[in-house]
């Protein structure tokens, strides 16, 4: 069987050092001022050898992988989806490449995944963790691998983490609805215990409380961000005596799963009941009623956590209590009605 292509056997081909050739795979040759020729054989060489660098023998030399880990609890979410993307390309300026893992939104699948990524070696991880408990991720930071925490955080955590205002972004949402005359307003909302959806549900609470209108228990319903949820519990909302004037859902799968619920009996937004999803998407203004929305800063979120991960890394030192919290920003298109309700 054929031997491997080394940087030893790209060097001898083309009568250079083994440190020039990784040099300039390594894109280091400006910095090392290697002739704009050399790089050019070098590279044509190894693709003619089909050389693939090993990251482990790389790694163990300069303790490095160049690869970081990225943990988001669903995958096929488009609001997680659009956090990958921008860590994937924020990491790529820096030459890296990520490992992705969904941790499903379950406690032992993130768990399972942080091992795997630890023995990968992966050089820092970005995770947006599944429930309240820090324990593993904390453990990792501080045995010395970076880490930087997205959307979610634990209550008193010192990692690093990079969020939205879900607070405000609810209460502005939740106040909007009051203003268009709304009273009978109802909360379908996501994991109890995730931060995003427990700062939603304070400023859905008291949006309402500074209107002094009445705080009703049974007008907030759900337990998951996806669509199901949505779907399910709209079902259940659109059977209430009196029903609801208007809908606050709590993230952009579960307002998807709510109109679906409407359709199937008939319902429209905002004719029969009005809606304010959370979660900004590319689909938002394309629906039969265009959504308003509170929307993210997705992007920026991850780009920002890379940076900061970068910064750990490339310093070796630990970055802790660094909390930056993004404003959300409410689109308002055209799912709320304003009408004339009395207490
Ligand atoms: O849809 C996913 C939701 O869960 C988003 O609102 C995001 O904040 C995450 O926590």
């Amino acid at each position: 069987m054929k031997k491997p292509t080394t940087l030893q056997t790209i060097a001898s081909d083309l009568g250079v050092s083994p440190t020039t050739v990784s040099r300039v795979l390594n894109h280091k040759a400006d910095q090392y001022r290697i002739s704009k020729t050399t790089r050019e054989l070098v590279f044509s060489k190894a693709r003619e050898l089909h050389f693939i660098p090993n990251p482990m023998a790389r790694g163990l030399k300069m303790q490095k992988t160049q690869t970081i880990g990225l943990v988001i609890p669903d995958i096929s979410n488009p609001f997680f989806a659009s956090i990958a993307k921008s860590v994937e390309q924020e990491a790529r300026k820096y030459k890296y490449s990520i490992i992705l893992c969904d941790s499903q939104e379950d406690m032992e699948t993130e768990y399972a995944s942080l091992s795997l990524l630890e023995q990968r070696k992966v050089d820092g991880m970005i995770i947006a963790p599944v429930g309240l408990q820090g324990g593993a991720i904390e453990q990792i930071h501080h045995g010395g691998t970076p880490v930087v925490i997205v959307d979610r955080y634990f209550p008193n955590t010192d990692v690093p983490f990079v969020g939205s205002d879900n607070y405000k972004g609810a209460y502005h949402a939740v106040q909007y609805l009051i203003k268009a005359g709304h009273r009978h307003i109802a909360f379908i909302q996501g994991i109890p215990d995730t931060t995003p959806n427990i700062d939603r549900l304070r400023g859905y609470r008291d949006a309402l409380q500074a209107s002094d209108l009445p705080f009703n228990d049974t007008l907030i319903v759900g337990d998951s961000f996806g669509e199901e949820n949505g779907y399910l519990e709209m079902k259940i909302l659109a059977r209430h005596h009196p029903r609801p004037t208007a809908v606050f859902a709590a993230s952009n799968l579960i307002s998807l799963g709510a109109l679906k619920a409407l359709a199937e009996k008939g319902l429209y937004v905002p004719d029969d009941i009005s809606m304010i999803s959370f979660d900004e998407q590319p689909y938002s203004n394309l629906l039969k009623t265009p959504m308003t929305t509170v929307a993210q800063q997705n992007m920026e979120i991850g780009q920002i956590a890379v940076k900061i991960l970068f910064r750990q890394i490339s310093n070796t030192k630990l970055e802790f209590n660094k909390n930056i919290t993004l404003s959300t920003k409410m689109i308002v298109r055209d799912s709320v009605k304003r009408i004339n309700q009395s207490l």
